[in-house]
């Protein structure tokens, strides 16, 4: 079995730095600690930090959706990721418009079969009958411990209260997690049409239909809801202030609920979306205000949100403009379908490989968070709400080795060019890092190396996730 000796190296997880070697055999880690390993290759590590790779809890690969399709796949969203130090993520499967979740699950299985780095499913509840409840349970079996629904895209996604509270109270009964994506779709349906009279079109208007107050409102029913079912609740995408005063007064409340919130939402507000080409900022909630953007960083830092996602849901912003993608010439309708109507500009941004560099220079250079709370919200803690760990987010003999070596002074001008999410554009352009990725290894295979590509189209595996996971 191949050895590995990452020697010298600072090992930084959720909980501890301590200068270390660490020993890799085969796909796991196997020692931790002053090794001598005679017949392994060493890594000299000194200067470095070894963290677990990062999980980003959300992502949409292959998704379809506003007439096209979100342009990362199962493989050209895992290589992203894998270059801004991600292993692991977990993917969305839409609930079929009819029959069994059987159905779309299996074509998702198919779709992931070319995978580059490890990756769980979420699914999606919205469609609700009888014979949809009694399924629930049986994905719970299948490895899918987790059920997203939405309070808005009414009479496309949204569920109402009823069959929210029915679905909360299957999920805990069977140790599931439910996820909620929360705005008011009424409101945004009023706000929507009048916008549309008026013959405002332009980008911005998406962000001036879905109001803040909508996303506490939701937010704060669906945590009373969770209480009432008796279950645990996971708010996605938080993107307000007001929408995390309500997080930490249900927090504060004893509700079970725990909250993610993703990067654009601590760096960009709606004057994005006034831009000429506000629509790369387009997603669903909204960009907010600057005042919502400190916020944010104050929940990161006082524990009120737990994990960093992504909601990476990339879309070309000129999909007639074909871009060089591993020496082929690729475009995907994107953006500009909704040059005439802002409700037709694709939701969702790019990020999954930004996450990290983006949150270490922003938040672990700047001293907002440590390094230990840096590796919490990007790996460990998703690991431990979507029950993943300790096989990931963590650096203990027995783990998988999906490993970061991360150069915490390698500064890079950041921008499309660098990242590698199959798109044509990137919300960090001309930033300046700190802070890179060196190598990264998902399960001992090293798949970067200094911004080289070494992974391979299906060496991602499907996780099956197991009930009852933890509540943060
Ligand atoms: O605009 C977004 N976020 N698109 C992806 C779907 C979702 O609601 O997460
Ligand atoms: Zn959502
Ligand atoms: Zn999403």
């Amino acid at each position: 079995m191949k050895k590995i000796l990452i020697k010298d190296g600072t090992l930084v997880t959720a909980s501890e730095t301590v200068k270390n070697d660490l020993l890799i055999e085969g796909e796991k880690i196997s020692a931790i600690g002053k090794l001598n390993v005679p017949d392994a290759e060493v890594i000299e590590a000194n200067g470095l930090l070894i963290m677990p790779g990062g999980l980003d809890p959300h992502v949409h690969l292959d998704l379809p959706m506003f007439d096209t399709v979100s342009s990362d796949d199962h493989y050209t969203g895992g290589k992203a990721a894998a270059f801004g130090g991600t292993t692991t993520v977990i993917d969305f499967i839409p609930q079929p418009d009819e029959g069994s979740f059987q159905i779309t699950l299996d074509e998702w299985k198919q779709k992931a079969e070319k995978a580059s780095i490890d990756y769980g499913f979420h699914m999606n509840v919205t469609r609700m009958d009888k014979d949809v409840l009694k399924e629930i349970p049986s994905l719970a079996i299948e490895g899918i411990t987790t059920l997203k629904m939405f309070t808005a895209y009414n009479g496309r996604l949204r569920l109402d209260d009823e069959n929210m509270f029915r679905v909360m109270r299957v999920a805990a009964e069977h140790g599931m997690l439910p996820l909620v994506h929360c705005e008011n779709g009424d409101v945004i349906e009023v706000l929507v049409e009048e916008a549309l009279q008026a013959g405002h079109t332009e980008p911005v208007w998406h962000a001036r239909t879905r109001p803040s107050w909508g996303a506490a409102d939701s937010i704060l029913r669906t945590a009373m809801l969770a209480k009432q079912a008796e279950a645990p609740v996971y708010i996605v995408h938080l993107n307000t202030r007001v929408g995390l005063d309500q997080v930490r007064y249900a927090r504060a409340n004893g509700v079970k609920l725990m909250a993610e919130t993703c990067p654009p939402y601590l760096f960009f507000t709606e004057e994005h979306l006034a831009r000429p080409d506000g629509a790369k900022w387009i997603c669903s909630p909204p960009m907010r205000s600057e005042e919502d953007n400190r916020a944010l960083w104050t929940g990161l830092e006082d524990g009120s949100i737990q994990t960093m996602g992504t909601d990476h849901c990339p879309f070309f912003y000129d999909g007639t403009t074909p871009i060089e993608y591993e020496g082929e010439k690729v475009a995907i309708p994107g953006k500009e379908l909704g040059k005439d109507d802002f409700t037709k500009i694709p939701n969702g941004t790019p990020g999954v490989g930004d996450r990290m560099p983006v949150l270490w220079t922003s938040g672990v250079v700047s001293g907002r968070i440590s390094p230990n709370e840096f590796v919490a919200l990007t790996s460990t803690n998703a690991a431990r709400i979507f029950g993943l760990y300790p096989r990931k987010g963590s650096l203990m003999p027995g783990a998988d080795a999906d490993i970061v070596v991360w150069n915490p002074c390698k500064k890079v001008e950041y921008g499309a060019a660098i990242a590698q999410h199959r798109t044509d554009y990137n919300l960090y352009e001309g930033m300046e890092l700190q802070g890179f990725p060196d190598m990264v290894f998902l399960r001992g295979n090293l798949i970067v190396e200094k911004q080289q590509w070494l992974g391979k189209r299906g060496m991602g595996q499907f996780l099956k996730r197991s009930p009852g996971a933890e509540v943060l």
